[in-house]
């Protein structure tokens, strides 16, 4: 018989992952991804950079690279993401990663010995809860309201249980959809100067924003270096290519390479060029403000479907950005028995809520839809579905 590590045997499978194989299903409309749009991706655009580069520069393209990542993308995120947010980085502040989902992991190598005790939102990213599953750290929930983390309770656990690393998702949260006040932005920052904690900002949705005005990253407030911010072309460009950067203090990023030395060398060198020269030929901000429109038509669309096909029960998220509904219903509701349901009988998909708890018992009544994948037509007939899987479950 195999005998598994512990570190794999006490993690369960991303329920999000297998709710994936059911979008090979044509019938099934999913709400379960965190995807975005197909029609925002730029094949032609991103075909003619790759064609480009590996003409100009193949021994470059095809070569190893360094574990710190491909310099003139390092260079393009200070210029034209960093900078825009008035952010100050050099290039020894920057590692980029493969996708954001590594600068989480990366994190945790360098902060997280097994046991350590983590404060997260709860609910919150389940391959993070995942990831903290696997170094068996103790996952502490710190209460959300419609301003995201509530910095009393914050600072509250900070002191009771001495941990020393918060994993926050300010913007758009996954799975809420909800977003952290300035103020308590900039309470974050304090508060980890304070005691002497690491901030892990998770913000790969901050740029998707639909309604209302940016809000200034937790890192900006961050005057004692405790604060790494993760950003991500995934949401933006194209999760295909699996590209995210790190943004530390100088004093950070060499553990954070010599972690991701332990993992996969490098990035990619082509898709970390070619997310260098999409930001350098000035391209990201006319794509973001053509998809937002579209994602705006798909969110307005599912929160009136909400109200139209949905139990009056029903309570819901609005958020101004990011690609997530959240929704809650009467505690005795379970959302895995409606999903059960709403997948044989109705063709339709979502996630359930509680496994994005770190106390999954907490989020039986919960569940998160995805609004960016879908055409609004596609959104009205699957939540006319949903509606009719209620009624059955109810
Ligand atoms: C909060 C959060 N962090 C990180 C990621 C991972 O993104 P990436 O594709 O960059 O690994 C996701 C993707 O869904 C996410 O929702």
């Amino acid at each position: 018989m195999l005998k598994f590590a512990d570190r794999v045997e006490r993690v369960n499978p991303s329920v999000v992952r297998e709710i994936f194989k059911l979008m090979a299903d044509p019938e099934i409309i999913s709400f379960g991804g965190g995807s975005p749009a197909t029609e925002s991706f730029e094949p032609d655009v991103i075909g003619e950079i790759t064609a480009e580069l590996l003409a100009g520069q193949p021994d470059l393209m095809l070569q190893y690279g360094t574990t710190e990542g491909w310099n003139p993308l390092r260079d393009a995120y200070i210029e034209h993401i960093a900078k825009p947010k008035g952010l100050d980085f050099e290039r020894g502040n920057i590692i980029v990663t493969t996708g954001s989902t590594q600068g989480i992991s990366l994190s945790i190598d360098a902060f997280v010995n097994e046991g350590d005790t983590v404060l997260v939102e709860s609910p919150t990213f389940l391959a993070t809860l995942m990831m903290f599953a696997k170094v068996n750290a103790k996952v502490v929930a710190v209460d959300v309201d419609s301003e995201g983390m509530n910095t009393d309770d914050l600072a509250a656990k900070l002191e009771s249980t001495g941990a020393r690393l918060v994993y926050t998702i300010p913007t758009f949260q996954n799975p809420t959809g909800l977003t952290l006040s300035r103020e308590r932005r900039k309470e974050v920052a304090r508060l980890a100067a304070l005691h002497d904690a690491i901030v892990i900002e998770d913000d790969p949705y901050c740029d998707l924003r639909y309604a209302g005005e940016s809000l200034p990253t937790i890192k900006s407030f961050d005057e004692a270096g405790n604060v790494v911010l993760l950003n991500s072309f995934s949401k933006t460009v194209s999760p295909g290519l699996r590209v995210g950067t790190v943004a530390a203090s100088a004093e950070i990023i060499p553990k954070f390479v010599v972690a991701k030395q332990c993992s996969d060398t490098h990035t990619a060198i082509l898709p970390q060029a070619i997310c260098a020269e999409y930001l350098n030929r000035g391209l990201l901000p006319g794509h973001l403000e053509r998809t937002a429109p579209m994602y705006k038509e798909r969110l307005d669309a599912m929160l009136a479907y909400i109200e139209k096909y949905l139990p009056a029960e029903a309570e819901y998220t609005r958020p101004e950005g990011g690609v997530f509904i959240w929704l809650t219903m009467p505690s005795g509701f379970d959302a895995q028995e409606l999903l059960v349901i709403a997948t044989r009988e109705y063709k339709v998909a979502f996630v359930p809520g509680a496994p994005f708890y770190a106390n999954p018992a907490d989020g039986k009544n919960t569940l998160r839809l995805n609004f960016s994948g879908a055409t609004p037509d596609k959104i009205e007939e699957g939540m006319r579905r949903l509606g009719e899987a209620f009624k059955a479950y109810l």
